[in-house]
This record gives C-alpha cells, sequence and structure tokens, in this order.
C-alpha cells in the first residue's frame, strides 16, 4: 500500500471531469423498470395519497406512463392488478380478462420493445388479503401453488416477457417452471421474489394495490429482517428451482443482501426499492428536508454500487431523464 503523501486520493476528486472518469458504479436507464398499478375502466388516473406521483390507473392512462417510460430509456415495467372483484381464493388473479392480462396484451401491441414482467400474487385478488389460501389464519402452502400457477400461465399466455412470483411460498419456482414448459412457454423467464422480507417498508404500497391483509400479517411467509444466511439459501434455491433473475427486497435496508446473493449465485440480480423507501425520500424532500433528486439518484447508486444488476423503482422515468440530461 502507497502511503501520504505519494498516494493522494483528493487528486482524483478535483473536477467534474476527473470524478467522472473514474466512477466505478454507474446507472442506465436501461437498468430500471417501473412498477405499475393497473384496474379495469377508461380515463382513470387516482393517484395513491402516501406516494408522490404513483397512480392507479385504467390501461389507457397506464400506456402514457409506459410511453412516458420508453421514450426516457426505461428498460421495463412491473405490472400489478387491481381485480373488479375478490374472493377468498383470489380467482380474478387468472382471468383472461383481468387488468393484468389486458395491459400485457395492450403494451405488446402498443410498446413492444418494453419489458413487460408480471407480479404474481394473491394479495390483490384475495378479500382478506393474504398472498395464498387462508387456512385456520395460515396461508396454506401447497395448495397457493396451484393457484400461482394458473395466474403465472395467464399472464404468459396474454404475453408477458417476464413472470414474477412474489408471495413466497414454498416451491413455487420449480411448480411454474414446470407449467410454463409444459405448455409451450420454455422461453418465459421467471424473476423470483427470492430474498422478500417481511415489514413496513410495504406500508404506502398496500394502499396503492389495496392489498394490506385485513387480519395478522405476512410474516409467516414473508423472511425475517434479520436473515441474511437465510437470504443466500433462498436465492440459490430458486435458482435450482429454475429462477432465471433473483430479487432482493426492499433494496436500502438490505444492500448486505443484495452484496451476498450477487456473490453467492453469479446470476442477474433485481432489487426492489419499496413503496416505503420512495416515500420517505418524497416525503423529506416535500419538506425541504433533503434534495430528493439527489438523495433518488445516490439511493439508486447504493443498489448498484451493492450488487443489483436492476433496479425496480417508482422513480424508474425521473430518474431515466434526469440521467440523460447529464
Ligand atoms: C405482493 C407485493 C408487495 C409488494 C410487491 N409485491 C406487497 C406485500 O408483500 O405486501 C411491495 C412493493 C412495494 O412496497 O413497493 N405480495
Amino acid at each position: 500500500m502507497s502511503q501520504f503523501p505519494e498516494y493522494r486520493p483528493r487528486r482524483l476528486r478535483r473536477t467534474a471531469a476527473l470524478r467522472n472518469l473514474v466512477r466505478e458504479t454507474r446507472l442506465h436507464p436501461s437498468q430500471l423498470i417501473l412498477p405499475l398499478f393497473v384496474r379495469s375502466g377508461k380515463g382513470i388516473r387516482t393517484p395513491v395519497e402516501s406516494m408522490t406521483g404513483v397512480a392507479q390507473t385504467s390501461i389507457d392512462e397506464m400506456l402514457k406512463d409506459a410511453r412516458a417510460a420508453r421514450d426516457a430509456g426505461v428498460g421495463g415495467v412491473l405490472l400489478f392488478g387491481i381485480p373488479d372483484t375478490k374472493d377468498a381464493t383470489g380467482s380474478s388473479a387468472w382471468d383472461e380478462k383481468g387488468p393484468v392480462q389486458e395491459a400485457v396484451r395492450a403494451l405488446k401491441r402498443e410498446i413492444p420493445d418494453l419489458v413487460v414482467v408480471t407480479d404474481v400474487c394473491m394479495c390483490e385478488y384475495t378479500d382478506h388479503g393474504h398472498c395464498g389460501i387462508l387456512r385456520d389464519g395460515e396461508v396454506v402452502n401447497d395448495e397457493t401453488i396451484e393457484l400461482l400457477v394458473k395466474e403465472a400461465l395467464s399472464h404468459a399466455r396474454a404475453g408477458a416477457d417476464i413472470v414474477a412470483p412474489s408471495d413466497m411460498m414454498d416451491g413455487r419456482v420449480a411448480a411454474i417452471r414446470d407449467a410454463l414448459d409444459a405448455q409451450g412457454y420454455q422461453h418465459t423467464p421467471i424473476m423470483s421474489y427470492s430474498a422478500k422480507f417481511a415489514g413496513p417498508f410495504y406500508g404506502p404500497f398496500r394502499e396503492a394495490a389495496e392489498s394490506a391483509p385485513k387480519s395478522g400479517d405476512r410474516r409467516g411467509y414473508q423472511m425475517d429482517a434479520g436473515n441474511g444466511d437465510e437470504a443466500v439459501r433462498e436465492a440459490m434455491q430458486d435458482v435450482a428451482e429454475g429462477a432465471d433473475i433473483v430479487m432482493v427486497k426492499p433494496a436500502g435496508p438490505f444492500l448486505d443482501v443484495i452484496h451476498r446473493v450477487k456473490e453467492a449465485t453469479g446470476y442477474p440480480v433485481a432489487a426492489y426499492q419499496v413503496s416505503g423507501e420512495f416515500a420517505m425520500i418524497q416525503a423529506a424532500a416535500e419538506r425541504g428536508w433533503i434534495d430528493g433528486e439527489r438523495t433518488m439518484m445516490d439511493s439508486l447508486l447504493s443498489i448498484r454500487r451493492a450488487g443489483a444488476d436492476i433496479i425496480i423503482t417508482y422513480f424508474a422515468t425521473t430518474a431515466a431523464r434526469l440521467l440523460a440530461a447529464r
């Protein structure tokens, strides 16, 4: 190791041009994915109170947001559906005319070069708000998988480029892979929410997706925030079951997990900067307590530096525009 005064790290920090030259981590719009919340109807744009700039939209309005994202260079969108009806088994999840299925068709018709990812989960479709079938206060694993398979297949049939199971049931990746292969969708990749931690960071999303559990919480199926080793095991397991991309979520509070999962798997890693992370930055910026744009950019760069290849973020279009302007 060279010592002061020979080694002076500040030499390369003197000008913006020098800093740009030696920056190790960069963001590119094509690595960003924008989540979108779709529902039936026309001309609908209902703002989500706790997420400035985010709205539930009908498909015609959603296409405007998707076009804006694509024009800014954003790589893809992640679709969540708010169905017209909910029941105990979430049967509207595999309705061929459901909001997600219709949105996928519209997107592939209108903006074919934008990657369309669909969230595969039951919580938006069940009347109790849990991510699967509820029995005696518990979400039953193996029966839930059968429903997730139906949902994933209906997304693939509609033309989804990637399906992304977020339910955290054990064994769902293998079951979805088998079913996709058997039905002729060998080329549809699975982006698995592998290390999805239970906790308060999803609060604003549950308003956006109308998916808050009516009783209890998700700690019986989502991961405990203290567990890094288990996160690596989950990711390795999903890779063994056939996942093509593994995800860590939330992103900012779990940068160590992103790093470990990337090192352990060597697979493409996605990180989801979730609603709570987004809302905290927006809220502080609205109060004038932090610089919103710079905090957004630093938060995204940190997620990349930790090892994420793909970032799912509500900032996707805003960040992409800023990157293009630089
Ligand atoms: C569905 C799902 C959730 C999120 C993504 N998929 C909510 C949850 O698990 O309660 C959260 C995304 C966010 O907070 O931005 N299970």
